[in-house]
């Protein structure tokens, strides 16, 4: 059965988690979060400042404690997850305890072109050239999909929309 009151998009960077949660927040009367925003908003800083001054570490921890108040605080919602989030602290595991996780496939040459004009604001990639983007992205993609194949509901296309996943989960 899926439990259509906890929804979480997952997926790698620039897989459209956000814009893509939204429109389903809006379809399913759901209320919507962002996980980095909601980060951003509490420490009051950006996630690119978090990584420069505190480190990737001190940043995972911070993206698993506010993902925790999220579910324990909120009855019902979708939530779109930063790229790395299933992926540490047992995060994807609490996930698929309490709700609906849904993974956002793209390959890596889909997501190596939607991510080549979108690297400012992401720390990992931000200082990138083309070349090594996509040795990256394959490299770490191959490492993550472990997490993200544990989702309860896969939507793989070119330009995922919001009946795809609509449609499978009703
Ligand atoms: C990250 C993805 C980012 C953000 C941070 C780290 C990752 O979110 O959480 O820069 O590890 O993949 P998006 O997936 O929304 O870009």
């Amino acid at each position: 059965m899926v439990n259509k009151n906890k929804m979480f998009l997952l997926g790698f960077m620039g897989s459209g988690k956000s814009t893509l949660g939204k429109k389903l927040a809006n379809k399913l009367e759901l209320p919507f979060f962002d996980l980095d925003k909601s980060i951003e908003e509490q420490v009051g800083i950006s996630i690119s400042e978090i990584f420069k001054t505190k480190g990737e570490e001190y940043f995972r921890l911070l993206e698993t404690q506010i993902l925790n108040q999220l579910i324990s605080k909120q009855s019902n919602f979708v939530i779109a997850l930063g790229g790395g989030a299933p992926c540490f602290n047992n995060n994807m595991k609490l996930i698929n305890e309490v709700g609906t996780s849904i993974y956002l496939k793209y390959n890596e040459g889909i997501l190596a072109s939607r991510l080549l004009n979108a690297k400012t604001n992401r720390p990992l990639i931000a200082n990138k050239t083309k070349e090594e983007l996509v040795d990256f992205i394959t490299e770490l993609l191959k490492e993550r999909e472990q997490y993200y194949n544990q989702s309860k509901i896969i939507v793989e296309g070119n330009n995922i929309t919001v009946n795809q996943v609509t449609d499978l989960l009703f």
